[in-house]
């Protein structure tokens, strides 16, 4: 029906002789390998918004931020009101941190691609955590980490200006449980660019203590690495798996449209 392949060692799984997209069974597959190895790559699929949509629903709700189904993910402030912002997403994070309830899975089709550079770079925590001792898990399985905002803006403005820090401090923060135990029993950890700090932890420890534990998650033996093809589709967990783009310029064409596919998990 479909061949599957790895990645990488630690994530990330090729699904290939792909006939039809929107076959039960193949949606099936598709479901299970992103559970398993957090990421998911068809190549050559070259889908158009609707047929993305269409592919998308049988995944779960698609969400609409901004009223938009599909976000252009462009440097070009012509293609991106947003483009800006995107500055962000250069450093490691997961995102909607600072929400309820994650995004259960972001899903990427490339339109055009960055002449050099702009690959996405995918981490997996659950693996990191599986590699942990037993005193590590129970150090650091009974804290809680506020992520915000402001955090993730720090790492790109060096000396923000009070207006900055002001309105970055308008946006909610949100406090979460530094290892997340699933449902299904499986843990992921809660980190990135808008983990803000450890609750009850000094300042220089707490981000000591972060910083720790980002290095060690964005490790070689648990990242892959992606160079975008045109046509391809790339679908994440993005409730355990790191991501960031790795840098291009911002005048390329580098073109990718993002769907989201809501969670249903609450952070704990
Ligand atoms: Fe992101």
């Amino acid at each position: 029906m479909v061949e599957t392949m790895a990645l990488s060692p630690a994530l990330g799984v090729e699904v290939t002789s792909v006939k039809s997209l929107l076959d039960d069974a193949v949606i099936g597959r598709c479901m299970e390998a992103l559970k398993w190895r957090g990421v998911l790559l068809i190549r050559g699929l070259h889908l158009d918004d609707d047929e993305q949509l269409e592919f998308a629903r049988r995944l779960g709700t698609v969400l609409a931020p901004g009223g938009k189904e599909i976000f252009k993910v462009s440097l070009d402030p012509s293609k991106n009101p947003a483009a800006e912002y995107l500055k962000g997403t250069f450093n490691w994070h997961i995102d909607d941190t600072t929400n309820d309830v994650p995004a259960k899975a972001t899903m990427l089709t490339a339109r055009h691609v960055a002449m050099t550079g702009g690959g996405t770079q995918f981490a997996n925590t659950y693996a990191v955590w599986e590699n942990m001792s037993a005193q590590e898990r129970e150090l650091y399985q009974g804290l809680r980490v506020v992520h915000s905002f402001e955090a993730a803006q720090r790492l790109l403005v060096g000396d923000p200006a009070e207006e900055d820090l002001a309105a970055w401090r308008t946006l909610a923060t949100h406090e979460s449980s530094l290892v997340w135990k699933r449902r299904d029993g499986r843990c992921s950890l809660v980190i990135g660019a808008t983990a803000d700090h450890i609750v009850g932890l000094e300042p220089d420890e707490s981000r000591k203590l972060l910083d720790e534990l980002l290095a060690r998650a964005t490790e070689e033996r648990f990242c892959y690495t992606h160079d975008w093809q045109v046509g391809d589709l790339v679908i994440w967990d993005n409730t355990g798996i790191l991501h960031r783009a790795l840098p291009y310029d911002s005048s390329s064409e580098r073109t990718l449209h993002r769907t989201t596919i809501a969670g249903e998990e609450p952070w704990l």
